[in-house]
């Protein structure tokens, strides 16, 4: 096995524990006020902030340090439509049946339907893909590792970063969503996991009152 190189550690700010008490709690409130949006404005958003987010979606860890990942990013008007009829159709079925009746009926308090006039509207859709083989050359076919996990992980990184940014996000996942190969014209060896709408919310937007329940921490976490 070969053994790599290392290099020095590079520390971190040097701060106190109450800097850092005040930083995490700072982050929280935050994200706290990060909400899922599903009516968008068509007010454009810089390239470079989408830029920005995904350079730190590739900051993720990922296993091997394979980073199996690809976002394709769709703002074309053209592309957004066809992106929007495909969703459409599997929607329609999805909520005619497709999902079955324990799925409908987990979803029914977000009030969606089949009718997805954002993915129009919003100005950018990244369209995360999970490479089940790749390589730092793009022309590699190993293994990748952990795929699904570190595709999360760099998805969880995009969408934190959006939202430091002051832009709305939704994670879409219409299904099955394997139409997005072909408008991505992505390989059909990656596996389309989910789309990430990027814009500013509509003056009108509103959210599900159901999407402000989270859980309380003794029941997200347990200390041993
Ligand atoms: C993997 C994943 C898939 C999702 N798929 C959809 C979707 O297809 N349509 C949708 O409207 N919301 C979708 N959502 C958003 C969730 O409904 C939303 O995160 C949840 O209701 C909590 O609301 P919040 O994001 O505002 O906290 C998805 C979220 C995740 C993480």
């Amino acid at each position: 096995m070969a053994v790599s190189d290392s290099l020095p550690w590079k520390p971190y700010p040097e701060l106190s524990d109450a800097e850092r008490i005040a930083r995490a709690n700072t982050f929280l409130e935050s994200m706290r006020t990060r909400r899922s949006c599903r009516h968008f404005a068509d007010t454009p958003v810089p390239r470079e902030v989408i830029e920005a987010a995904i350079f730190a979606a590739g900051t993720a860890p990922s296993g091997a340090n394979r980073q199996p990942w690809h976002f394709a990013v769709v703002s074309s008007p053209e592309a957004k439509a066809a992106i929007r009829v495909a969703a459409e159709e599997e929607e329609r079925n999805f909520y005619a049946g497709v999902a079955g009746e324990a799925w409908l009926e987990a979803v029914s308090p977000l009030g969606t339907g089949p009718d997805k006039p954002f993915l129009e509207t919003a100005p950018w859709l990244i369209v995360a893909f999970a490479q089940r083989k790749g390589g730092f050359d793009a022309a590699a076919r190993v293994q990748n590792y952990h795929v699904t996990e570190s595709v999360g992980i760099a998805c969880g990184l995009l969408l934190a970063s959006l939202h430091q940014a002051g832009i709305a996000t939704l994670t879409h996942t219409p299904h099955p969503m394997r139409f997005f190969n072909r408008l991505c014209r992505r390989p059909a060896e990656e596996k389309p996991l989910m789309i990430i709408v990027a814009g500013h919310p509509a003056a009108d937007a509103t959210v599900p009152a159901f999407a402000l329940k989270k859980k309380p921490l003794e029941q997200i976490a347990s200390w041993l």
